[in-house]
């Protein structure tokens, strides 16, 4: 059986996180990963706060503390949202942690030893009053298309047209704004993605048909365009420092200029997705420090990213589809690239086949937009994830968003679908059955599964109707198509509440308690098979249901054998407790309020 390693985009540390960022990638890896689990296969799921980069060294300048500061409370705030919406990583790492530091350095300095970096000289601009180079949207002035005077020298925010620092109109900095500044050469290093295009397109090429269509056709134009060098560092104080290695000759010979390169990091979409791999040697280091075992062997973390040792895992990434070239090309690139391996003469050289573990199923998703336009921190339209938790329990904003993920096409959140949604499917379908069938077992059966009576045809059509149902929620989840799942596992649930009306357990009890137990104790065990396919998508819910039947939590996933029925879990004699009510119904005037509170159907008209 293979083992499933998971890896969501990493959230940026700087800015708050609204319902989009969990639709987009955390939240359906979240159920894919609670999924396999249960599938009983070794699952990590992984990932961490993207801490580097221009904007949280300016998020960190406006709120007053000193970037590093701010980084550590900012990974903490977005760790305990997240768990707080259930997320079940094995690890929550932080892309400015010693291990990737290392990782990067190491990778850098291979790349380089292998030819794939270069140094280039690059034009930009320095600031004399802050003594150093500002990249490009630190750099602010008047826009020479619209006449906005706020316009950053990478684009305009008032005409969105895309700018060169050089565009602006009495430009000044943004750190001081100081208006001595002046174009000055610096050096860089340049990763040499083009040499990767052959092969990248082959990689891809082969993943057609089996990765979104939306992933594959991103990733080919990226190819198609022609692939760009690209410039790997930037010149920030936070970051990974370059010029803290030990670099060896590269295949000319040459050593990088070291002085030329002092004060310089990595940019931040180089070192983020080596964070996969530092977060999971974080996690590895984290375990033996509990299990009190010092660091941890490197044979642990690398298991689940080095081959060969690698060889039965199976790596599915996901991400927003802004992301997708990152990890199509970027993040290919490097671990491609970076071959520890040396030949015969000493040198480093590309093997066919990398070290590192490549992705074999990248998962992309389009937009979740809010009344069909962006969710905007900065004009307070859309809700966050922490005001979220705050008007209603996770599993209401799991259900809704797993159920409207963007995968064909963008969605929108209203406040109008949400309510009608999870009213109907939490509250009325599973909420109902469970409520009903708990309640009756308590009042007529002591509060045990009940014995006795023989199953009917009913039952027998109810069993194969349920592995049908069972068999394509299973296969939805591991073709992860998300939207697909609910829906399956939505008319599970209603093959509950028909069992029910129909079987009327309530009218059966008045002349035949035989045939009242048996449809009592399929009830029971159809919401204790509700708790286990459930999970993935409303663990706390689930754990309530799962409870209430003194079932363990969480549960293995059902067989998916004829004759192994999912509907005998449950031993007569258990005794068994109504859960509290599971779900609350959203009220009219609450969908109201909370419409009028975060903004509502105007958000569509203006620019985000
Ligand atoms: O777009 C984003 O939010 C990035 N922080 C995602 C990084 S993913 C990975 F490469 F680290
Ligand atoms: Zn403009």
């Amino acid at each position: 059986m293979s083992r499933i390693l998971i890896t969501s985009a990493l959230p940026y540390a700087a800015g708050a996180k609204h319902l989009g960022n969990l639709a987009g990638s955390m939240l359906p890896a979240d159920v894919y990963a609670r999924f396999q689990r249960s599938r009983g296969r070794e699952t990590l799921y992984i990932c961490a706060a993207d801490e580097h980069g221009t904007p949280a060294e300016l998020a960190a300048a406006e709120a007053g503390l000193p970037v590093a500061d701010f980084c550590a409370q900012a990974h903490e705030k977005l760790y305990a949202t997240g768990r707080a919406f259930g997320m079940s990583w094995d690890h929550f790492g932080r892309s400015s942690s010693p291990q990737n530091h290392r990782l990067t350095q190491r990778f850098a300095q291979q790349l380089w030893e292998a030819g794939f970096i270069e140094e280039r000289v690059t034009q930009q601009v320095y600031s004399l009053a802050d003594k150093r180079f500002l990249p490009d949207r630190y750099v602010i002035g008047t826009c020479p298309h619209c006449g906005y005077e706020a316009a950053r020298g990478d684009q305009c925010e008032n005409c969105t047209r895309v700018l060169d620092p050089a565009d602006l109109l009495h430009p000044r900095s943004a750190l001081s704004g100081s208006t001595e500044i002046e174009i000055r050469d610096s050096k860089h290093l340049f990763l040499r993605q083009s040499a990767f295009a052959e092969r990248l397109r082959t990689w891809i090429e082969d993943k057609r048909g089996a990765w979104p269509h939306l992933v594959t056709s991103i990733a080919l134009k990226w190819l198609d365009e022609g692939l760009q060098d690209r410039g790997i560092t930037r010149d920030l104080e936070w970051g990974v420092p370059v010029n803290a290695m030990d670099w060896g000759p590269n295949p000319d010979g040459k050593l990088p200029d070291i002085a030329g390169l002092a004060g310089k990091v990595f940019y931040v979409w180089f070192d983020a997705p080596i964070e996969y791999i530092g977060a999971t040697w974080e996690w590895a280091d984290a375990r033996a420090a509990e299990a009190g075992t010092g660091p941890a062997p490197e044979a642990d973390w690398e298991r689940w990213w080095r081959m060969p040792a690698a060889a039965d895992v199976t790596y599915v990434e996901f991400m927003g589809k802004d992301n997708v070239p990152f990890h199509t090309v970027g993040f290919p690139c490097t671990l491609m690239g970076v071959n520890e391996r040396r030949d015969a003469e000493g040198r480093w050289s590309v093997a066919s086949n990398t070290p590192w573990k490549l992705v074999d199923n990248l998962k992309g998703f389009n937009w979740l937009d809010y009344y069909g336009g962006k969710f905007s921190t900065s004009k307070k339209r859309g809700v966050f994830m922490d005001q979220a938790l705050e008007l209603l329990p996770a599993d209401y904003w799991r259900w809704w968003i797993v159920a409207n993920t963007p995968e064909s096409s963008d969605a929108t959140f209203t406040w109008e679908q949400f309510r009608d949604q999870v009213n109907a499917d939490l509250a009325d379908v599973l909420g109902n059955f469970v409520n009903r069938i708990c309640k009756f077992a308590e009042s007529r059966f002591e509060g045990v599964v009940p014995e006795g009576g023989e199953p009917g045809e009913r039952e027998v059509q109810l069993e194969a109707d349920v592995l049908m149902k069972l068999r394509e929620l299973t296969g939805c989840l591991e073709d992860r198509e998300f939207r697909k799942s609910t829906t399956a596992l939505r008319q599970l649930w209603v093959l509950g509440n028909q069992y029910l009306t129909e079987a009327a357990p309530w009218t059966a009890i008045k002349t035949d308690r035989d045939r009242a137990a048996v449809v009592v104790r399929y009830g029971l065990n159809l919401a204790a098979l509700f708790a286990k396919v459930s999970e993935p998508f409303i663990p706390f819910a689930a754990e309530k249901i799962a409870v209430a039947l003194g079932e363990p939590f969480p549960g293995r996933w059902p067989s998916l054998e004829q004759g192994r029925g999912p509907l005998s879990a449950l031993p007569p004699g258990r005794p068994i407790a109504a859960p509290e009510v599971l779900f609350r119904k959203v009220e009219e005037v609450q969908a109201a309020e909370w419409r009028e509170r975060f903004g509502g159907s105007e958000a569509a008209a203006e620019p985000a």
